[in-house]
C-alpha cells in the first residue's frame, strides 16, 4: 500500500517538460513487431506495468522480444509464427492488452488463457468476445464470455461487418487484427471515428487494409513487414501538465516530442473551447505525427463536451473535470457512458472525490454537470485503484487550499511511472 500527501504549491508551470513514450503505439509496437517477418525497433516504448504486461505475454508465446533502456527490439515471428503458451497470460490491469491479444488469437490454431487484476476482470469483454465469435473463434468465460479469465480457440475466420457504436479503438483494433486472418472482407464503420493507431501501423506494415471516410476495410494478409520507429510522447499523459499549466495563471510550459495524431488531440479543442492559450509546432511524422506544444496558462471557461467528441478525450476526461470544476462558468459532458467501465467508474471516481473537495460535480448517467468555482479544499481523495483518478486529483491539489492525501497510488505504474517526481518537479509541489 502506498499513499501520498501533497503539499501542493500553486506557483506557475515553466520550463520544458518530455512526457513518457505513448500507451497506446507502445502495446501495438510490441504486437505488429512479433506478427511481422524480421526485426522491428522502436525507440522511446513506456516501460509501465500495462506495457510490460503486453511485451511478458507476447514473450510466453515463443516471441524474442527484449528492452535494452527504451528501446523495443522484437525478433517478429509472422502472422503464423506464435506458439502455444504453456501458461496463463496475465495482463494485469491492462485493457488494451487484454482486448487486442484477444483479437491477434482469434486467429491462432492453439488455445489459450487470458486473466487480469480484479479491476480488469470486473470489465466487459463481450464487445469483443461476442464479434470475434461471429467471425469463428470459440471464447469461454463468466456470463457467455463478458469476464476474464476467458479461454479462446482460435481457427478458421470468415470477415464481417460490425459498427463501432461504442467508439472503441481496442474493439476497433481487436477486430482488425483478426480481419489479418479472416477469410472475406472485415468491414468497420467507426462512425465515433476513434483513435487510429492501428490502421496506422497496419498501413505501414503492408497489411491489405482501406480507409475510406469512416469506414476500413481489412482482408486476408500473407505477410506484414517489420518496422523501425520512434514512438513519441504520450499526450494522454502529458495532459495532466497540460491541464496544469493551462488552469495557473503565469504558466509557460513547453511539451517536447508529444504525439500529435489528429484523433488523440481532443483535450486541445476542449482546451481553446475553455480558452486556454497554445501554440503546437509539428516536428515530423515517424510514423505518428508528433511535435512541440507550447501552453500559456489563464483563466479558464466552462464549456460542453458531446457524445462525437468524446473518444479523442476519453482517458483525459477526468482532468478535463478537474478544469471544469474550476472553470468560471457551468459546464456539461455527455455521451461518456464508457468512462464509466474503464479501470474504475471515472464519472463516480471524480464526482466523489471532486465534491469531497467542495467542487460542485452533479452525476449524469453518461457524464455530469459542473458549476465552476474559485479553489478547492485539501483533505482525502481515493484512488479506486485507477492512474487517472490518482493523477488527476493530484492536479486539483494544486488549487486546493490543504494538503491532499491520497491513497493507494501506486497505480500509478499502470501508464505512467514517473508521475509523482515529474509533478514535484514541474510544479515545485512536496509530496510526502
Ligand atoms: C486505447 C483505447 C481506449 C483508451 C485506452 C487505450 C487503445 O479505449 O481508453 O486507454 O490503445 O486502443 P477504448 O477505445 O476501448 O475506449
Amino acid at each position: 500500500m502506498t499513499s501520498r500527501t501533497i503539499k501542493a504549491s500553486a506557483q506557475p508551470l515553466k520550463g520544458s517538460y518530455v512526457p513518457p513514450g505513448d500507451k497506446s503505439l507502445s502495446h501495438r509496437a510490441v504486437m505488429f513487431g512479433s506478427l511481422s517477418e524480421g526485426i522491428s525497433t522502436y525507440k522511446g516504448f513506456l516501460a509501465s506495468e500495462d506495457c510490460l504486461h503486453t511485451l511478458a505475454a507476447f514473450q510466453k508465446m515463443g516471441v524474442n522480444a527484449a528492452l535494452e533502456g527504451d528501446v523495443l527490439k522484437v525478433h517478429g515471428v509472422g502472422l503464423q509464427g506464435l506458439s502455444e503458451p504453456n501458461e496463463e497470460l496475465y495482463l494485469g490491469n491492462s485493457g488494451t492488452s487484454i482486448r487486442l491479444i484477444l483479437g491477434i488469437l482469434a486467429g491462432q490454431r492453439f488455445e489459450a488463457i487470458l486473466s487480469g487484476d480484479p479491476s480488469l476482470s470486473s470489465r466487459p469483454m463481450k464487445r469483443v468476445t461476442e464479434p470475434l465469435k461471429q467471425m469463428g473463434a470459440q471464447i469461454k468465460g463468466k456470463d457467455n464470455g463478458n469476464f476474464a479469465p476467458l479461454r479462446i480457440r482460435g481457427g478458421k475466420l470468415k470477415g464481417i461487418d460490425y459498427e463501432n457504436h461504442l467508439g472503441s479503438a481496442q474493439v476497433k483494433s481487436a477486430l482488425l487484427f483478426a480481419g489479418l486472418y479472416a477469410d472475406g472482407k472485415t468491414r468497420i464503420h467507426d462512425m465515433l471515428r476513434s483513435r487510429d493507431h492501428s490502421e496506422r501501423f497496419l498501413l505501414s506494415s503492408g497489411a491489405s487494409l482501406l480507409v475510406k471516410d469512416d469506414w476500413i476495410e481489412i482482408s486476408r494478409t500473407e505477410k506484414l513487414i517489420g518496422l523501425n520507429g520512434q514512438i513519441p510522447g504520450d499526450i494522454s499523459s502529458a495532459a495532466f501538465f497540460i491541464a496544469a499549466a493551462a488552469m495557473t495563471p503565469g504558466s509557460e510550459l513547453t511539451v517536447k516530442n508529444v504525439c500529435l495524431n489528429p484523433t488523440r488531440m481532443g483535450i486541445l479543442n476542449v482546451l481553446k473551447k475553455m480558452g486556454a492559450h497554445f501554440e503546437i509546432e509539428q516536428s515530423g511524422v515517424i510514423p505518428e505525427p508528433y511535435g512541440t506544444l507550447k501552453v500559456f496558462g489563464g483563466r479558464l471557461k466552462g464549456t460542453r463536451i458531446e457524445k462525437m467528441e468524446i473518444p479523442a478525450v476519453i482517458d483525459e476526461l477526468p482532468v478535463i473535470m478537474v478544469l471544469m470544476a474550476l472553470a468560471e462558468g457551468e459546464s456539461i459532458i455527455s455521451g461518456a457512458e464508457e468512462l464509466r467501465v474503464k479501470e474504475t467508474d471515472r464519472i463516480a471516481s471524480m464526482t466523489k472525490n471532486l465534491n469531497a473537495a467542495g467542487a460542485r460535480v452533479e452525476e449524469l448517467p453518461d457524464g455530469c454537470i459542473i458549476r465552476g468555482i474559485a479553489s478547492l479544499k485539501g483533505g482525502h481523495a481515493e484512488s479506486f485503484f485507477d492512474h487517472r483518478t490518482v493523477m488527476s486529483m493530484a492536479i486539483a491539489s494544486l488549487r486546493m487550499e490543504g494538503d491532499l492525501h491520497i491513497d493507494e497510488t501506486a497505480c500509478v505504474s499502470t501508464s505512467y511511472p514517473s508521475f509523482f517526481s515529474d509533478f514535484e518537479r514541474l510544479t515545485g509541489s512536496t509530496i510526502l
